[in-house]
């Protein structure tokens, strides 16, 4: 690298699992990085919220006020990796208006004010990247941005989240309890102590926003992604799938309906063995994205841990370094189509109808005729004895949620009828 080369300055905002790795990778590959990015990187300032020692991180670094590393005029380039809300939101903010471009993991913040992070982020003409936030060291958000630019996304489909796709991988393989499961991941260290965010979809919710706003240049939030988690998945559930030759995983699914609305959610569903993302196992993540030129592409790999989403982080701050060494910009957030988001009730999928049913003359035929005064059409019934009653596994042809919705409470009102088990969306399967 010549002498003539700027120096860029970086501050960091948290050191956690991921800020101490994107620090001990900053110190152990300055050279590679600063080559890659035409310009000398040094991390100059690291803010904590706890003060104290962070290993690796040279103590002279750390600063508690973290103000002081978004007003300092000698850093250009922030990453952002304390996670939470605020005060994330304004540190941002006032780093963009002071003119340095902003690197952040934080899906939350972003799922919830992107729109006016972004807007500030173009207003002031530095970039916001954040190929982290979503599905960790999957170089997912750049191919969407960039690579596929230039043609139609149709759907995303995503495994976006590690600690329920261990757990449901868990379930199918060694066919143990949902709640056996969770001890043994938390106790792993995969899930956290408190997992509602993982296991009731609110962090696949955040990525599924986030994946839907650029495939579809709309703003798409979080409060806008219908969201089921997996604690009400049991082992009957799993194996009933198992026998179909399906799987259950946790999906995040953006696509474009029919009317041209964004169907944007989160919800467990059952697979076919033989769809790509229901080879992705344990804690890996993925995303399918089907396109109307590219076709299905799928994107694999870590999607937590410090260094693969540190890998992410840095792949950006090389990028935003090279436009800020160039005096230039990158891809920003486009949000021009504005699509509308659909209402989860006129959504179409095929659904799995688990139910424990009088085992008499007469039955079949009285669940038949509920679904079909709701128009909704089977597609196979399997039955299984219980003793005095029998198990019905009704899988339908493609239906709205709504027709679903009526159905299985008109089920529940039948006296023929024990319990409705559960309903699970079905996907990938020849409709
Ligand atoms: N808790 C997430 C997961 C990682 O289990 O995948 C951070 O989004």
């Amino acid at each position: 690298m010549n002498s003539g080369v700027k120096t860029i300055s970086i501050g960091m905002l948290g050191c956690g699992v991921v800020g101490s790795q994107v620090a001990r990778l900053l110190q152990d590959d300055q050279q590679e990085l600063s080559e890659r990015s035409g310009a000398h990187l040094v991390l100059s300032k690291v803010g904590v919220r706890k003060a104290g020692a962070r290993p690796g991180v040279d103590a002279s670094l750390i600063t508690t006020d973290l103000a002081s590393i978004v007003n300092d005029p000698a850093i250009n380039i922030v990453i952002e990796v304390m996670g939470g809300i605020e005060p994330a939101r304004t540190l941002i903010l006032e780093a963009i208006k002071n003119k340095k471009s902003v690197i952040t993991a934080n899906k939350a913040l972003l799922a919830t004010h992107g729109h006016e992070l972004f807007n500030a982020a173009d207003a002031a003409k530095v970039d916001l990247y954040y190929e982290a936030a979503v599905a960790g060291a999957i170089p997912i958000i750049r191919s969407m941005r960039e690579s596929l630019a230039g043609d139609q996304i149709t759907r995303v489909m995503g495994i976006v989240n590690g600690t329920t796709n261990y757990i449901l991988t868990k379930m199918h393989e060694e066919g143990r309890a949902f709640a056996d499961v969770l001890k043994e991941a938390q106790a792993l260290g995969y899930a956290e102590s408190d997992p509602t965010a993982d296991i009731e979809g609110y962090d696949a919710a955040a990525k599924a926003a986030l994946l839907a706003s650029l495939a579809f240049h709309s703003t798409v939030t979080i409060d806008e992604v219908y969201t089921e988690g997996i604690s009400n998945i049991s082992s009957e559930d799993v194996a009933a799938a198992k026998s179909m030759n399906s799987v259950i995983k946790l999906l995040a699914i953006a696509e474009l309906t029919v009317k041209d609305e964004i169907s944007v959610r989160v919800h467990p569903v059952i697979l076919p063995q033989s769809h790509p993302l229901a080879t992705v196992r344990n804690a890996f993540n993925a995303v399918y994205v089907e396109s109307e030129s590219a076709g299905q592409l799928m994107f694999y790999g870590r999607g937590a841990g410090g260094a693969p989403t540190a890998s992410a982080i840095l792949g950006d701050l090389v990028a935003v370094t090279r436009h800020a060494a160039y005096a230039t910009v990158g891809y920003g957030e486009s949000d021009y189509a504005d699509l509308d988001i659909a209402p989860i009730g006129a959504v179409k999928s095929q659904f799995f109808v688990r139910l424990h049913v009088a085992d008499k003359s007469g039955v079949l035929a009285a669940i038949a005729s509920t679904f079909s005064s709701e128009n909704v059409s089977i597609q196979t019934v399997r039955q299984a004895g219980l003793g005095k009653d029998a198990e019905l596994i009704v899988v339908t042809h493609a239906a709205s949620e709504d027709a679903l919705d009526a159905c299985v409470e008109s089920l529940r009102k039948l006296e023929i009828v024990r319990n409705v088990e559960s309903v699970i969306r079905v996907e990938g399967a020849p409709a």
